[in-house]
């Protein structure tokens, strides 16, 4: 239940990590991927995510002036492995995405106008990047290590999400 600002806050500084880890997979990927299709789309991309940072940062800005937050609260999220090619890389990046999509879309009651709006508008870009990570990852071959690697994130990350939502 987001019932307070500092329940607020608390929720967009894990989307706001998220963000962070998905910029750093799609930097990677431009690194593996060098077919025009994929630097396009990567390009864009990383251009969605750097504006959702930002819009979770103006956010947290005003919540902290509003709060006297300390300026920044410590990182909560895993790091999640990048992987040594681009099959395990794709594979980390589509759930990534998937996991960030269903935070973006989780019902919470008590959230704010301000960020319902944030929120929905950026799940409508997660959606599409998703879609094109899932094509991709369809003709890739993941190697099988990188399974456990990926759910032990997705683990943390569960227990971060319920922490800061209350679920
Ligand atoms: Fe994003």
């Amino acid at each position: 239940m987001l019932d307070s600002l500092h329940a607020h806050y608390a929720l967009l500084g894990l989307h706001r990590e998220a963000e962070i880890q998905g910029l750093r997979l799609v930097f990677a990927l431009m690194r593996k991927l060098s077919d025009t299709d994929a630097q396009i789309e990567l390009a864009r991309q990383a251009a969605d995510e750097a504006r959702h940072l930002w819009m979770l940062e103006r956010r947290l800005a005003e919540l902290r002036a509003t709060l006297s937050f300390p300026a920044r609260q410590p990182m909560t999220l895993r790091p999640l492995a990048i992987g040594k090619d681009s099959g395990d890389t794709l594979a980390a990046a589509c759930a990534l995405k998937q996991r960030a999509l269903l935070r973006y879309t989780a019902s919470l009651p008590g959230l704010d106008r301000e960020a319902a709006e944030l929120r929905e508008a950026i799940a409508a870009d997660e959606k599409t990047h998703l879609a094109w990570f899932a094509r991709r990852l369809a003709r890739a071959r993941p190697s099988p290590d990188c399974s456990p690697r990926i759910e032990r994130f997705l683990e943390a990350e569960d227990a971060a999400f319920a922490a800061v939502s209350g679920a």
